[in-house]
């Protein structure tokens, strides 16, 4: 008796043990490929797999549990295991705790747990699920009981979209939410993909139509959009391709990209593989200051840096003081001119046509406005109840008027109707105190410049100060440097670096420690607003691959320009075989150089807003920074000569071989002119030689021509830097070779937009083969020599400078 009670409680407890067992072996063993019903468990239960309960059969992806910051609280995640990224979350906002439960019961039904409550269900519209699967691509999908998928992650995206995921209107992504900041998010609506910031009224930012970019194969209205070997591509309903966004010129097409939308607003493209993840590849939107989030709001970006506007510079942490803008007493001050918002662009005026009284009573009579925008050249008005980063222009932008709390502690009207008790008072008696020190010593340091001003012998001719104080105001703007800072700055000249056409270039350094490089203009007579006017232009552009102007300085006869130093100086020194012995750049380096060089020009060619002609591209005006990046320099320059001074240029021309024939035939020059120019330094630095090299035999001696014979016997492979070690496979060779050959066609219209070689040479367009025009090209050449030293200093009508030229394709003037 006693015996059989033992051995049945015995019986009874092994039973449990092992179904407790069994309970436990099932949940904690990791899958592959897919899950079935009947599954369920908790963080603790797969805590050896690192909370991972389902891998992909590559093992590239896991479904499971990751901690979040706090390491108590877990999110149910697909993530890329080697570069342990998230890709998507199921229960974004609601963590769950280590032993709150994730179940695909019998009856196909899938929930995620926190405590008795559901945090998480996909909404397979009442359909059972009968199977979960992990896919080798990172989508996670519920099959139905025909095999069908009935959701899957890649249409629900959080803030993570994956190579060959399909975005398509309807969808969005959100940054992650951290703190109480605010969202973004990327949609496709009507025709176009966008960027907003998610404040009260949603402020958009960026849109992929005005990305300049993309390429555009098609006119359409894009539906969906999705990452497929190195671009993103634009479908219309139809699933005809209508635009591309090129992610990376690398040819590994099997690169699994992963774009991320970041709580600072911008989207990342990284590439995911078994080594990790890399370094973020491409932005959106690429210029910094075009997201509200990088800068806190009211800030003034310009060249990634936040500066706080004067107006409410006297105010704590650079703050409005409004809590609750229609309980607060508030008053509207003006924050100055010359100021955008990156909404503006994208949103129509709230107030189109009124004038300044009226854009700013309509702001002041609408509680929830926080600041207007006017401008009044055009009469549109803009109100905004929430504001971001601000931006500042070049002299276009908008008069912006900011509501303050006027009893928030600013020093224009201090004290207001506060009515708080004597304790209170206090603060507003010391911040009263305090700005009127401010104030006078402001007043005394005014009188001061001013009157040291009337003084200094140089101001007769000062008539523009309105002017000089609205281009010091901004910084971004080039700065107006002092003869005597540059002077200070350069040593007093000391270290030359260069001699070109326009002057020589010196060494300098910022007390700040900021390098520059210094050019000295000779023989620009331009009077000093036409010159200020050319300079903000200059200044004005910013691109990777130009050379950005610092500063300048017009005082008395002397006109310098501070640019951007460039540690690897300029191309001559790193491709021409006798100049440098041991080190040389090598093909892949070089190929970028070309392309980089390409991207600038294409830039001054079609994205500013006044087309630019370089009119002088050669490789001692390609700079390379200290990664061997190209950067374009002196751009915009041809501008500043009258013409009288340009035998300077024309003097130079003869030196070397990178002028269009048009410049010696009268043709009109355009663009055209600087695609041949390119064309000619494209063809020097893959063949490691100047184009012309008499030291070479008579056959190769004009290397162009050179170049077309061997195009006519199929050896063009001869043509490259024979000191080059390249891949055989490599096909960059060939298209570099026939699109230098492109470039150098004689008849200018036969020569490629500069933004069509950019695509041949990122692979995205073919490259037919050239025509052969060896023999005029050798005809040319020697013309070309005998007319240059014939004609000496003559400048045809042709030139840049010329007034005809300048009507017909307004040389780098404004719109
Ligand atoms: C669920 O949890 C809440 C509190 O966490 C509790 O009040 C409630 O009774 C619970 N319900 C059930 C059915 O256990
Ligand atoms: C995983 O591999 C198995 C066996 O090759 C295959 O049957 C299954 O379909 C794969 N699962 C997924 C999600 O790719
Ligand atoms: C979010 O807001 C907090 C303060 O609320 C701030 O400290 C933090 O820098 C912000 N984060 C981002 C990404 O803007
Ligand atoms: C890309 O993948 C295909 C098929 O897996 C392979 O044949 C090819 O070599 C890969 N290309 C590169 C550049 O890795
Ligand atoms: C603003 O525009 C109006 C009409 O277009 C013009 O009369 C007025 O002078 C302008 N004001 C300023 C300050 O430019
Ligand atoms: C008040 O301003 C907000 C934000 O600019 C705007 O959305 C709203 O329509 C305005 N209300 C009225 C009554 O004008």
């Amino acid at each position: 008796m006693v015996s059989f009670g033992l051995i049945h409680s015995m019986g009874s407890s092994l039973c449990l043990f092992l179904l407790l067992l069994s309970e436990t072996c099932m949940a904690s063993v990791q899958r592959h490929g897919k899950v079935e019903p009947g599954f369920e468990g908790s963080q603790m239960n797969w805590i050896d797999n690192d909370g991972h309960f389902l891998l992909s059969n590559n093992s590239d992806f896991a479904f499971g549990f990751e901690a979040t910051n706090d390491v108590q609280l877990f999110l149910l995640v697909v993530i890329h295991l080697a570069a342990k990224k998230i890709i998507w979350t199921a229960n974004r906002g609601s963590p769950v705790q280590n032993s709150d439960k994730f179940v695909f019961d019998d009856k196909g039904r899938v929930f995620l747990q926190k405590g008795n409550r559901t945090v998480w269900s996909p909404d397979t519209a009442g359909k059972a699920v009968s199977a979960i699967e992990m896919q080798d691509s990172g989508n996670l999908v519920l099959v139905g009981n025909e095999g069908q998928p009935i959701w899957q992650s890649f249409d629900h995206p959080t803030d993570t979209l994956l190579s060959y995921q399909n975005f398509k209107e309807g969808m969005k992504l959100e940054s992650d939410l951290t703190n109480d900041n605010i969202s973004y998010y990327l949609e496709i609506k009507s025709g176009n993909m966008i960027l907003y910031a998610g404040y009260r009224t949603p402020q958009p930012y960026w849109s992929m139509k005005k990305e300049n970019l993309k390429i555009v194969e098609k006119d359409g209205d894009p539906v969906s959009a999705s990452i497929e070997g190195n671009s993103w591509r634009f479908y219309d309903r139809n699933k005809a391709l209508l635009w591309q966004f090129v992610l990376s010129q690398n040819g590994d097409t099997n690169s699994t990209w992963a774009a991320t939308l970041g709580s600072d607003g911008f989207i990342s493209f990284t590439t995911l593989s078994d080594g990790g993840i890399s370094q973020v590849q491409k932005q959106i939107p690429g210029d910094s200051c075009s997201s509200p989030g990088f800068c806190e709001a009211y800030y003034i970006c310009s060249s990634n840096r936040c500066q706080c506007p004067s107006v409410l510079s006297s105010r704590p942490n650079c703050n409005t003081g409004i809590v609750s803008p229609c309980k607060d007493s508030t008053e509207l001050v003006n924050a100055g001119d010359g100021f955008n918002y990156f909404a503006i662009e994208f949103i129509s005026p709230s107030l189109p046509d009124t004038d300044l009284n009226g854009c700013k009573n309509s702001c002041l009579s609408n509680c929830s406005c926080l600041a207007s925008f006017f401008k009044n050249s055009t009469g549109n008005c803009f109100l905004f109840d929430s504001v971001g980063g601000l931006q500042s222009t070049d002299g276009q932008g908008f008069a912006m008027y900011i509501k303050v709390s006027s009893s928030g502690g600013s020093d224009v009207n201090p004290g207001g109707d506060g009515g708080g008790g004597s304790k209170k008072h206090f603060p507003y008696v010391v911040i009263i105190a305090v700005s009127t020190v401010l104030v006078i010593i402001g007043l005394v340091y005014v009188g001061f410049r001013y009157s040291r001003r009337k003084k200094s012998p140089e101001s007769p001719h000062d008539h523009t100060s309105e002017e000089d104080n609205f281009l010091e105001s901004l910084s971004g703007m080039p700065i107006r440097f002092s003869y005597k800072d540059l002077q200070t700055a350069t040593d007093n000249f000391s270290v030359k670096l260069g001699q070109g056409g326009f002057g020589s270039v010196y060494r300098g350094a910022l007390p700040d420690g900021t390098q520059l490089a210094v050019k000295k203009l000779e023989g620009i007579g331009q009077g000093k607003k036409e010159f200020r006017a050319e300079v903000s232009i200059i200044g004005s552009i910013h691109h990777l691959h130009l050379v950005k102007l610092k500063g300048f300085c017009a005082e008395g006869s002397h006109r310098l320009l501070a640019y951007e130093f460039m540690a690897n100086g300029s191309l001559d020194r790193w491709i021409f075989r006798k100049n440098r012995e041991g080190f040389m750049l090598d093909w892949n380096t070089r190929f970028n150089i070309a392309l980089g060089t390409a991207k600038g020009l294409s830039y001054l060619h079609e994205d500013c807003d006044a087309k630019i002609i370089h009119c002088d591209i050669k490789p001692e005006n390609v700079l390379l920074d200290d990664n061997y990046h190209a950067k374009v320099s002196d751009f915009g320059l041809a501008k500043l000569m009258t013409r009288e001074q340009s035998h300077v240029f024309t003097t130079l021309r003869g030196t070397r071989g990178y002028l269009a024939p048009e410049w010696i035939t009268n043709y009109a020059i355009s663009e055209k002119s600087d695609v041949y120019s390119y064309g000619m330094v494209l063809l020097e630095i893959i063949g490691g030689r100047k184009n012309y090299d008499p030291s070479e035999i008579s056959e190769k001696s004009h290397f162009p021509t050179y170049a077309f014979k061997m195009m006519e016997e199929g050896k063009l492979r001869d043509l490259l830097d024979s000191r080059l070690e390249v891949d055989e496979e490599d096909e960059r060779v060939s298209t570099a070779i026939k699109v230098a050959m492109w470039c150098i066609q004689e008849d200018m219209h036969q020569r490629p937009s500069m933004m069509k070689v950019v695509q041949m040479l990122e692979g995205l367009c073919a490259v037919p083969q050239p025509p052969t025009t060896s023999q005029m090209g050798s005809r040319f050449y020697s013309g070309f020599f005998k007319s240059i030293s014939e004609e000496g200093t003559s400048s045809g009508p042709s030139d840049c400078n010329s007034d005809a030229y300048l009507s017909a394709v307004r040389l780098s003037g404004p719109r």
